[in-house]
């Protein structure tokens, strides 16, 4: 019998298929079959093969090479200062999001720096490739491009041009022949990542490699791929709305706390260096808005948290978010009913982080509760009479403490200096300290000034 190029492999227990099956006959597991190339399940058994002489660590240093600057200052602020020659970048994102655009003016700048390019697309054609770069500014039109979907054609490419670095775009669409899953199936992508990895170690070259991502994960997602490269970046916001944001998710280079804040317009993506500004020039002063100062990195970043409280016929009621996560709001609500007299039990409620940003940060648990606070009891956080809107940033404890956060100091200098007095934040912050939620709600919400509150 003629042996296939491939088999399938259960990612739960080992065991090995000719052909894929729903179930693992092995195990049990439903949908744990992954295809895999037959010679890479076979490989173990040689590695134990030449033993090897361990050096120290502190001979094991490789020589300073320079970052390769892409020029764009968020970039290469999220990669740590730019790209590792060699390094395998993974840039995930939902499909319109920009990354062939943050691409192209990546490769563009490289470009007319003076550095070895390529773009090698495997969604769409280099006309279309052109279409976009035309738009752009910078030396977009310069990088030379190939339209491939087949791996071995690309790998052969790529050995033979040796660019310092390129953009594959995307893993999904392109074609391990060895494999008969449909290009974008889990086995293909992670064939498509380790072939191309392998390659970029040893030919030196830096890649960026696209990967889509649905909201849902639905589909073989870049996740599975997280471990084969140096660095995963995160592209996302709303197709809808104006500001993107890349954050790095691993950083083998880096720090993965930063966060690039981008803006698409006609020509581009163009980088947000006054974020802040921007989010507290369009802060409202109505009941339910609050100026979160959040840290992005090593970055502070001030963005207008909003919050509805309406009474609500549904059980249980709707807890609607946006930029913020679910479970955590659950958890505030919770606090704010248990040990800040705020009951909302009966009430839906809605939650928006203003202009598509989304904060992950314990520290963002203080702005959600004074706006829902404000919202359930219709009065703008400080009072009426005041021009300015309120800071905050604190995280929630379960007995209703407010508990520090990291960075109070760039926190603060950031709100003060767009104007912001009052910032209510945790105990050793030197801001607006308060020790509870409780004495939260009594500054940021003085009760003489408090309306009657919804009937909730
Ligand atoms: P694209 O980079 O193709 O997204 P992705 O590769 O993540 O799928 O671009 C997404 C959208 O951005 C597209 O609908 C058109 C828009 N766009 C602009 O608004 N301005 C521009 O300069 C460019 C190039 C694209
Ligand atoms: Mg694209």
């Amino acid at each position: 019998m003629a042996r296939s190029a491939s088999v399938h492999v259960c990612s739960a227990c080992g065991h090995e298929e000719p052909r894929w099956h729903g179930r693992c006959p092995g195990c049990g597991e439903w949908n744990t079959l992954v295809e895999e190339v037959r010679e890479r399940a076979g490989r173990a058994s040689l590695a134990a093969s030449a033993a090897r002489k361990p050096i120290a660590l502190a001979h094991a240093h490789a020589p300073d090479a320079p970052r390769l600057a892409t020029g764009i200052g968020e970039l290469d602020r999220v990669l740590g200062g730019g790209v590792v020659p060699g390094s395998v970048v993974l840039i995930g994102g939902a499909p319109g999001i920009g990354k062939s655009t943050l691409m192209n003016m990546a490769l563009g700048n490289l470009c007319a720096s003076g550095r070895r390019t390529l773009y090698i697309s495997a969604e769409e054609s280099t006309a279309q490739v052109h279409l976009r770069a035309a738009r752009l500014a910078g030396g977009a039109l310069d990088v030379p491009a190939i339209a491939e979907t087949d791996l071995e054609a690309v790998l052969a490419t790529l050995e033979r041009e040796r660019p310092e670095v390129c953009v594959i775009d995307s893993v999904q669409t392109l074609d391990a022949r060895e494999l008969s899953g449909a290009p974008g199936s889990v086995g293909q992508v992670r064939e498509v990542a380790s072939r191309i990895v392998t390659t970029a170690k040893r030919e030196r070259i830096a890649v960026l490699l696209v990967g889509h991502v649905t909201k849902d994960g639905a589909l073989a997602g870049p996740r599975v791929l997280e471990h084969l490269v140096d660095c995963v970046l995160a592209f996302e916001g709303e197709r809808e709305r104006t500001y993107r944001t890349v954050r790095a998710i691993k950083n083998r280079f880096g720090s993965t706390n930063e966060v690039g804040v981008f803006e698409m317009r006609q020509d581009g993506l163009v980088e947000v260096l006054d974020a802040s500004a921007r989010f507290v020039g369009a802060a409202t002063r109505a009941p339910g808005s609050v100026v979160l100062a959040a840290m992005e990195g090593t970055r502070p970043l001030l963005v207008e948290v909003q919050a509805l409280v309406t009474p609500s016929e549904l059980v249980p009621p709707r807890r609607v978010v946006n930029g913020f996560d679910r479970n955590r709001l659950a958890l505030v609500l919770a606090v704010l009913a248990r040990h800040g007299g705020v009951p909302v039990g009966a009430a839906d409620v809605f939650v928006n982080v203003v202009g598509g940003v989304r904060v992950d940060e314990p520290g963002a648990d203080l702005a959600v509760a004074l706006a829902v606070a404000s919202a359930q009891r219709n009065v703008p956080l400080g009072g009426a009479q005041a021009a300015v809107p309120v800071g905050a940033f604190g995280e929630l404890g379960l007995t209703g403490e407010l508990r520090w956060v990291g960075h109070p100091e760039r926190r603060i200098a950031e709100a003060r200096k767009f104007g912001l007095e009052t910032i209510v934040a945790p105990p050793g912050s030197k801001g607006d300290e308060v020790a509870t939620l409780r004495e939260a709600l009594a500054l940021a919400l003085p009760r003489q000034q408090r309306a009657p509150a919804l009937a909730a």
